[in-house]
């Protein structure tokens, strides 16, 4: 009887469901899409396996949706995606589905109603007010933390110098976050020197199981998770990052405060310093956060501009190893722009540096770390091809395929040619997005061209950058030089670990 009973509920769910979803499967009717789809799975068992499998996954349906002429589409177990590769349709897209994907709110966990990740509703104002303190009119300030920190990095890289082949990332991590905490936060946490910082060490770990979680959907909801053994861990990890966060908040405050009782003169200096020289703390306090705003938003800046620089400069470093003749290019630009002095670079000379940026674009042309985004449709709107979107679809911009797509870059997509961002123009200003595109695009863009300049520019003019021996290529490619062999997590990242080598140069 019960049994009966259990079937029956179970039919009508699955006919409820199926009666629900009919405009979803009349659209995922029309998605064009050779690749294997199952029942009720659909595609998901493609994205099964190693990082390095699901990036094979995410490269073969990017270029599924190219062949098919920028649109393609399939189930993602009960979610019905829509891939896109074709940069009028992604614009459209981005302009008018400002919503997150469903799943990344276990971000909250550590950042909160923090913006990035954020409902509209709390998203909107919180990124007018911090947009600005990211913009052009603070690059000098940046500047002069990056070529501080730069410097401290070629120290640390010097002892592997005509040592043989070591991973980059490592140092560039070490030199992305002390930088970031820096110019948000305005402290020195001397983590390049130190690279058992606690709180170096919790992102490190919280990235990890962060991962781990995400690629498991059923250990999304909170009570399920809790359940799990290592949560406790987790847990700590969020408890050291929020606590090292608010306890500089705390510390600014008193400062402010000390100063206003005791020192009249030196809190009006400290308040009145222009907006140019103030950390992205400073700042939000005198829009006027509360301390649970400015924690959230501190974690967001940090969380989304340390990874992501890294792996966009460590991918860079690794293409100069592979080609020289590039390198050399970027040495004589910098020779010219600087001569013979080690001065460090100032903001006027990174402008000069036009080259070392089309070959910091190129990369990140090839190698997006944010390899894709998704957007959930809201309202029913059509794209400029003419595919209809419903409420509720999934739409993925996959950056990895709209950076390959031929009709936007030419017969050459897949080749390295940094000289394409010099000699040609952008068919579409959408063709090219590591940073996204429309209102909800990144806001670090300006602040992570400028991190990569540096960290390059100082690498290069000090070391000659190797290839590290026996590079495995990447599979499923077609290109003249062997492709980097690359995975995903929440990121694109390299296989082989960055590794390079690198010699003196005088
Ligand atoms: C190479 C480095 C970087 C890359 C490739 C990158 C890429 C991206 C992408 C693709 C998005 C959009 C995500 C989406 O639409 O779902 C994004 C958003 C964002 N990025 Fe970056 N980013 C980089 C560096 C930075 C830096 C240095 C910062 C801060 C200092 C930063 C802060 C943010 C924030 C706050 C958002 C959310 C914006 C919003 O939702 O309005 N990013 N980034």
């Amino acid at each position: 009887m019960i049994f009966i009973l259990i079937l029956s509920i179970l039919v009508l769910w699955i006919v409820y469901g199926r009666y629900k979803n009919r405009h979803k499967r009349k659209l995922a009717g029309l998605c064009r899409n050779s690749q294997m789809s199952l029942p009720v799975i659909g595609v998901a068992h493609h994205f099964v396996g190693t990082d390095e499998d699901r990036m094979i996954a995410l490269m073969k349906i990017g270029r599924e949706a190219i062949k098919q002429g920028g649109v393609a589409g399939g189930w993602l177990l009960n979610t019905l995606m829509v891939v896109v590769a074709d940069p009028y349709d992604a614009e459209e897209v981005m302009r008018v589905s400002l919503r997150k994907m469903d799943g990344l709110e276990i971000t909250g966990d550590l950042i909160g109603n923090g913006h990035m990740f954020a409902q509209v509703p709390i998203w909107r104002p919180r990124r007018k007010a911090i947009a600005p303190i990211l913009g052009q009119k603070s690059m000098e300030m940046f500047l002069e933390t990056f070529t501080r920190q730069s410097e401290v990095m070629m120290d640390q890289i010097s002892a592997h110098s005509g040592k043989g082949p070591f991973s980059i990332s490592k140092f560039i991590t070490a030199y992305s976050m002390e930088s970031i905490c820096e110019t948000s936060l305005g402290i020195r946490t001397d983590i390049q020197n130190n690279p058992d910082h606690p709180f170096l060490l919790a992102f490190l770990r919280f990235g990890k199981m962060f991962v781990a979680r995400l690629m498991k959907p059923w250990l999304y909801p909170d009570f399920v998770y809790k359940l799990m053994p290592y949560y406790r861990h987790y847990k700590k990890q969020i408890d050291i990052l929020q606590e090292f966060v608010r306890q500089v908040i705390v510390a600014k405050r008193l400062k402010f405060r000390d100063f206003e009782n005791e020192n009249r003169a030196e809190c009006d200096q400290l308040q009145n310093q222009p907006d140019n020289k103030k950390s992205f703390l400073e700042r939000l306090i005198d829009i006027g956060f509360n301390d649970e705003q400015l924690q959230e938003e501190m974690l967001v800046l940090i969380l989304a501009g340390a990874d992501t620089c890294t792996v966009g400069a460590s991918f860079t470093a690794v293409m100069l190893s592979q080609y020289p003749e590039v390198q050399d290019k970027v040495y004589t630009e910098l020779r010219a722009v600087l001569g013979d002095s080690d001065r460090p670079l100032e903001l006027a000379d990174a402008g000069q540096l036009k080259y070392l940026e089309a070959v910091i674009k190129e990369t990140l042309r090839l190698y997006p770390p944010v390899p894709a985004i998704v957007r959930m449709v809201e309202k029913e709107f059509t794209l400029p091809s003419g595919f209809k979107l419903i409420p509720d679809v999934g739409v993925a911009i996959h950056i990895w395929a709209l950076h390959r797509n031929p009709t936007f870059w030419g017969k050459d997509a897949e080749e390295f040619r940094p000289g394409r961002f010099l000699d040609t123009n952008l068919k579409h200003p959408a063709a090219f997005m590591p940073f996204s595109f429309g209102a909800r695009n990144c806001i670090g863009s300006r602040y992570a061209m400028m991190s990569m300049m540096i960290v390059i520019a100082t690498l290069v003019r000090r070391f000659k950058i190797l290839p590290s021996k026996g590079a495995s290529i990447q599979k499923h490619q077609k290109c003249k030089k062997k492709p980097l062999r690359t995975k995903f997590d929440i990121m694109m990242r390299h296989v082989d670990g960055y590794q390079l080598q690198i010699e003196p140069r005088r």
